[in-house]
């Protein structure tokens, strides 16, 4: 069957997202190569289960970092699979519109475009992240009322402002769940001399993670391997000092998001002040995450539904402007709020 397909190339994950259907593939964003010759040995959830399990022979490679493509041989391969998984929903070179960051250059753009069409898609548009993510959040982006979403992912914090059917100013920021992952591996090598792996270092912040304190204080039991003696050890981590290390990253990323409200026209900002702040992406979902968002910048923040599908719906929605975007003109960028 011919059909039209979304996708969200995600950091961590990517979706492909089918209208009517609904998201077809969520699979992580990852590769296992055979280092020397780049053989391809598996890709999404079964490269996954490899991650911190490597050899000399088996290399675990995450193809985007904060948001962009850093190996288009590698994203060819891994979306060429993720196509053949879809093709149990009997999809054969289909459209696709894929999303992208706002700020990657012509080359970037082209390059990500050649890799999605040589994976065995016939025509690729691009929307950009900002854009997918407000149209995927379900707020009312064609009236002259000012609105700000924020989609907090695994590479990238994106923030748009959108009014009167279009983007009024964007942010991308290269903050979010994966740094989180990061300094949870520096405090757990530098306070408990335990090496763990990016796997776990999630595990933590999902399980036990929040930007604020808790009033429940939690306990994870993680295993490792310690840092000095080399041997295997497990070691009980502490809720409330998780949470100082999120809060950290947190803290920055709302910097941002006051950063933009401080440049927003005033009108706007009295209309974000009563709708308040849409958020999505899978680290949103992080505890306390909204509702230190508002006391920061005394807002009312609301999580979107199904928040870490939100870009690809709103990649999803592009699908239908297709025909009308140019793909000579501008890389075949569809923005559905200046064309409705
Ligand atoms: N329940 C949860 N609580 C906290 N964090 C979560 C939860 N579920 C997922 N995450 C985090 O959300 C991030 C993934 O979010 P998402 O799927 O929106 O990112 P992505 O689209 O792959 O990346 P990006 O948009 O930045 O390129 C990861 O850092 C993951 O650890
Ligand atoms: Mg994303």
């Amino acid at each position: 069957m011919a059909a039209s397909i979304a996708i969200d190339l995600g950091t961590s994950r990517t979706r492909i997202f089918v209208p009517k259907k609904g998201v077809i593939v969520d699979e992580p964003s990852v590769v296992a190569i055979e280092p020397k010759t780049r053989e391809i040995i598996a890709v999404g959830d079964e490269a996954h289960e490899m991650l911190g399990r490597t050899s000399k022979r088996r290399q675990v490679v995450f193809p985007l970092l904060g948001g962009m493509i850093c190996d288009y041989y590698l994203i060819e391969n891994m979306v060429r699979v993720f196509l053949k998984r879809a093709r149990r929903a009997k999809l054969i070179m289909p459209k696709a519109v894929i999303c992208i960051p706002g700020e990657v250059t012509d080359v970037q753009k082209m390059a990500a475009i050649n890799a999605i069409e040589a994976a065995g898609v016939r025509r690729v548009h691009v929307i950009e992240a900002h854009i997918a993510a407000a149209i995927g959040s379900g707020v009312e982006v064609k009236n002259p009322h000012g609105s700000m979403i924020v989609n907090i992912g695994a590479g990238t914090t994106d923030i748009a402002v959108i009014s009167l059917n279009g983007l009024v100013s964007s942010n991308s920021v290269r903050m979010a769940g994966d740094n989180m992952d990061e300094e949870i591996i520096k405090y757990m090598k530098r306070e408990h001399k335990l090496a763990i792996g990016k796997k776990t270092a999630e595990t933590i912040k999902i399980e036990i993670g929040s930007v604020l304190p808790q009033v429940k204080k939690l306990v994870f039991r993680s295993k490792g391997r310690d840092s000095i003696t080399g041997m295997p050890k497990w070691v009980d981590v502490h809720s409330e000092d998780i949470s100082k290390i999120l809060y950290k990253i947190a803290d920055k990323i709302i910097t941002k998001i006051s950063n933009m409200l401080e440049l927003t026209a005033p009108e706007l900002v009295g209309d974000i002040l009563e709708d308040g702040v849409f958020l999505s992406g899978g680290c949103a979902q992080l505890s306390g995450f909204n509702e230190l968002i508002g006391e920061r910048t005394g807002l009312k923040v609301s999580l979107v539904e199904d928040p870490i599908y939100c870009v690809a719906r709103g990649t999803g929605y592009a699908i239908s402007y297709m025909k009308c975007a140019s793909r000579s003109k501008n890389f075949g960028i569809i923005d559905p709020l200046s064309m409705e």
